[in-house]
């Protein structure tokens, strides 16, 4: 019993913590959209599994696309719009050659070292957006997570009470630094936090804004949906500077 509570206890200061630290409502800035048209992007993450959604949509809608992938042999796809640029995110350099003449980034950025104290999703964000500062890249579309911020407990009681305390506590607490990172930076930046991603097809995102999810169950949304979206801001001011839900 006392365990128990120790746990619960643990479970809100966490809780606590990924929603003092992370991106709240008040960190909405205004932006003003520089308004020019896109067309050749940078996706980080497509050999992952919303990377590789949004790699495919992207050519499908015209865009001329620059993929970072630390090992180009996952990537088993080849297209005349397609260039591929080896080099890992935490590697200032490789991210500068992927960055330098591209309109905006979109970053699916993400790891399964769970139980090891990285800081893989905050420092390749930070060179990311060093090297779009440098370059004058404006654009910056960045998938994190629902359960940080002031979305905390919108996972759902299964997450927040077990998966995000006893699994995914760094994980998530260098997410909370990347959304930061993001925000303190010049850029047009939209983070979309995404609920639990499944591999189904697209059917659309049904709920999208700062109050989505639910504090009882655990939401979902394909990652072909949350691919769609995060292409959309890429033309949608309506996120400019705020970190937006999606889900089912
Ligand atoms: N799973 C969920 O239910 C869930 C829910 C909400 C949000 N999210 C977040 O959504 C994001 C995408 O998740 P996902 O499951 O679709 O993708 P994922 O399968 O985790 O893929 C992550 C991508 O990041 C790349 N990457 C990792 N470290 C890198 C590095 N050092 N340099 C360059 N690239 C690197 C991976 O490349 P390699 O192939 O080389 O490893 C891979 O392409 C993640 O941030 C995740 O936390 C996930």
């Amino acid at each position: 019993m006392r365990l128990l509570l120790l746990l619960i206890v643990y479970a809100i200061s966490l809780a606590i913590g990924l929603w003092r630290r992370g991106l709240t409502s008040v960190a909405k800035i205004s932006i003003a959209p520089t308004g020019r048209p896109l067309t050749r992007i940078l996706i980080i993450g497509v050999t992952g599994g919303t990377g590789r959604q949004l790699l495919v949509r992207a050519l499908e809608q015209g865009y001329v696309v620059t993929a970072l992938v630390r090992d180009p042999r996952k990537l088993s796809f080849e297209h005349p719009h397609l260039t591929v640029v080896h080099g890992d995110v935490l590697d200032y350099s490789a991210v500068e050659k992927a960055v330098r003449g591209q309109d905006a980034v979109i970053s699916a950025l993400g790891h399964k070292r769970f139980f090891v104290l990285t800081r893989i999703l905050s420092e390749g964000t930070r060179n990311v957006l060093r090297a779009m500062e440098t370059h004058n890249v404006r654009r910056f579309v960045c998938e994190t997570s629902l359960g940080i911020g002031d979305s905390v407990g919108r996972m759902g009681l299964y997450y927040s009470l077990l998966v995000i305390p006893f699994i995914l506590p760094l994980y998530f607490w260098d997410k909370t630094r990347q959304e930061r990172l993001i925000a303190a930076s010049k850029l047009e930046w939209v983070i979309v936090r995404p609920a639990v991603l499944t591999n189904a097809v697209a059917r659309g995102v049904g709920r999208h804004g700062r109050k989505v999810g639910s504090f009882l169950w655990t939401v979902r949304i394909a990652r072909a949906d949350v691919a769609d979206f995060m292409l959309k801001q890429l033309v949608n001011d309506s996120y400019l500077g705020t970190a937006v839900g999606v889900c089912r």
